[in-house]
């Protein structure tokens, strides 16, 4: 393996506008992420993934850009900006940016430009097409926001054609097809570069190239979700002939001219089809994270689909390619609700449980904030809380399908994005110390028991685990580049592995239950002589000759050579 900075790296996401505000207009801001660099140094991440902060409407928190050479005034300036880059860089932090291009907000200057006539030069930036005969839309797409009457297409008054979107109604996706766009994108991310940032993860890259002559979907409608015979299939957009192409030229044109890590939201991708996204040789991305274990939606993950998922993506890696650990994110609910159990009693045991299994499989971790104090979800009762265009279109959709919003908003909590989008809990003061104003988004009422101050005043919190998890990478080679082997195949509540390197062998073994578990080692195992060098149970005896794991207990053991 051709070792670069990002194979032991710890990636942290910001999703700003729920990070720290610092003008008490209830948004998150470059200068509170600034106030809080000290403290990601102290937890030892390497890196910030910043979700997107340019200037927007808003309508999907960011993902809607208008102008991507500008920050969103709610957030700073583009000064702001170069002050904090140069802060972090002076901390060893690096910092990649969102780019988000399958798509812009309809309030774009090339979008604005593209509607007003057919022959408006910016006109192909977009994908339009005539009605049908009948006036109809060009085919039965649904759009994944379920905006409007379900269709992926919206009329345009104006030229009298339709423009495509596979997300809101509000954000039009660009043509690539077309090269002056495509050499629009490469200068732009080139400025980014030249502005100092460190690379990139590229928001649902697999979908920038569609079907082509956009036939209709075959695929039977959701009876609760798609409305008016429009239906949401992925398969129309995603991973769709050419879009290799497209990666490697953006490679070519960008990623490759300089130093610079690209990580791509591999809507799509899984580990049958990754290969050829990340392997070195082919010049596309460096890694890709996938949904085969963590999605929004997915409230369960099974030790045997644990298992399963992690072997294939080591054979990923083996064959070159590199991947992402990763349980939750700012698109799904908060992973120690859904994989762990939030409950007083084991909420801090399972974050870390969790953390330790993000942390020593293989491929680069990323955490996502509030992960690191194991933030909860949280439960809205009306629909008007809620911000994430997923459940408030979901919601519209179920209730036009017959469910009582009462059952839509109890189906939908759950999994909401709100969930992780709530504002970070750094104390026990009113709105969590985020604001001294009134917060975008309703505050986990949670705060006063999990915030970042009491667990730095406390030596057994998830901060301080985590602190000890993310310098474990730094100094177990086994970690990074250690051949993964499970134990206990089939256990229904332990998950077991070595990962061994030609320096270093290290021992996970991990009760992924409420219940106590009793386990015998294999004999090859317990006859070797292992140090524990992390665990989330004090009164553990650390030693290997020991039989049960108490609930949601986690071992780290090193083989004395
Ligand atoms: C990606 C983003 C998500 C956004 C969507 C549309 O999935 O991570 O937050 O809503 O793309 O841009």
């Amino acid at each position: 393996m051709d070792k670069k900075w990002w194979h032991s790296a710890v990636v942290y996401e910001i999703y700003c506008k729920s990070f720290c505000d610092s003008d008490g207009d209830g948004i998150g801001d470059l200068r509170g992420v600034m106030s809080k660099l000290p403290m990601l140094k102290e937890l030892g991440i390497n890196c910030i993934w910043f979700t997107p902060i340019y200037t927007s409407p808003q309508v999907d928190n960011g993902y809607d850009v208008a102008d991507y050479r500008s920050i969103d005034p709610a957030y700073g300036t583009l000064d702001d900006f170069r002050e904090l880059l140069d802060m972090a860089h002076s901390m060893g932090i690096r910092v990649i940016m969102d780019v988000v291009v399958n798509h812009s907000s309809d309030e774009h200057e090339w979008f604005r430009e593209s509607r007003k006539s057919k022959d408006n030069p910016y006109r192909n930036y977009y994908i339009w097409q005539p009605p049908k005969e009948d006036g109809s839309e060009p085919n039965n797409w649904g759009s994944y926001f379920r905006e409007g009457n379900g269709s992926a297409w919206e009329f345009d008054e104006a030229t009298g054609e339709y423009y495509f979107h596979q997300y809101s109604i509000k954000m039009p996706d660009l043509n690539w097809e077309y090269e002056p766009l495509r050499r629009e994108v490469c200068d732009m991310l080139n400025w980014w570069l030249d502005l100092g940032v460190d690379g990139f993860r590229l928001d649902v890259f697999t979908r920038f190239k569609k079907t082509p002559g956009f036939p209709d979907t075959q695929k039977k409608p959701n009876e609760l979700l798609d409305r008016n015979g429009f239906v949401v299939d992925q398969s129309m957009c995603t991973n769709i002939e050419g879009i290799h192409e497209i990666i490697h030229e953006l490679y070519t044109e960008v990623f490759g001219k300089r130093e610079c890590v690209t990580v791509g939201e591999g809507a799509g991708v899984w580990y049958g089809n990754a290969l050829p996204y990340v392997h070195p040789d082919r010049e596309e991305l460096d890694m890709v994270y996938h949904f085969d274990l963590a999605y929004r939606g997915r409230l369960f993950i099974s030790p045997d689909q644990f298992r399963r998922v992690q072997k294939k993506w080591a054979e990923v890696i083996e064959q070159g390619g590199w991947s992402v650990q990763y349980l939750s994110n700012h698109d799904s609910a908060r992973q120690v609700s859904c994989y762990g159990c939030d409950s007083e009693a084991y909420r801090k045991a399972s974050a870390k449980l969790l953390g330790v299994l993000v942390h020593t499989t293989p491929g680069t971790p990323f955490v996502y904030q509030g992960e690191e104090i194991g933030m909860t979800n949280v439960k809205y009762e009306a629909i008007e809380d809620y911000n994430c265009r997923y459940t408030v279109g979901d919601y519209g959709a179920m209730v036009a399908s017959g469910v009582s919003p009462r059952e839509a908003i109890d189906r939908l909590a759950p999994q909401s994005r709100d969930n992780a989008r709530t504002p970070y809990q750094w104390d026990g003061t009113e709105n969590a110390g985020f604001t001294s104003g009134k917060p975008w988004i309703k505050v986990n009422p949670r705060y006063e028991e999990i915030n970042l101050e009491s667990d730095r005043a406390n030596d057994d919190s998830i901060f301080e685990f985590y602190k000890k998890l993310i310098a474990l990478r730094k100094s177990c080679p086994a970690i990074v580049e250690g051949d993964l082997t499970f134990l206990f195949d089939g256990h229904e509540s332990i998950i077991s592995y070595t990962r061994s390197c030609e320096a270093q062998t290290l021992l996970v073994i991990a009760n992924y239950s409420g219940d106590p578990v009793d386990f015998e080692l294999p004999e090859e195992i317990a006859g070797g002589k292992w140090n524990r060098i992390l665990s989330n149970t004090e009164s553990s005896s650390p030693s290997l000759a020991r039989r049960s794991l108490t609930p949601w207990e986690v071992e780290i053991y090193e083989l004395v050579k």
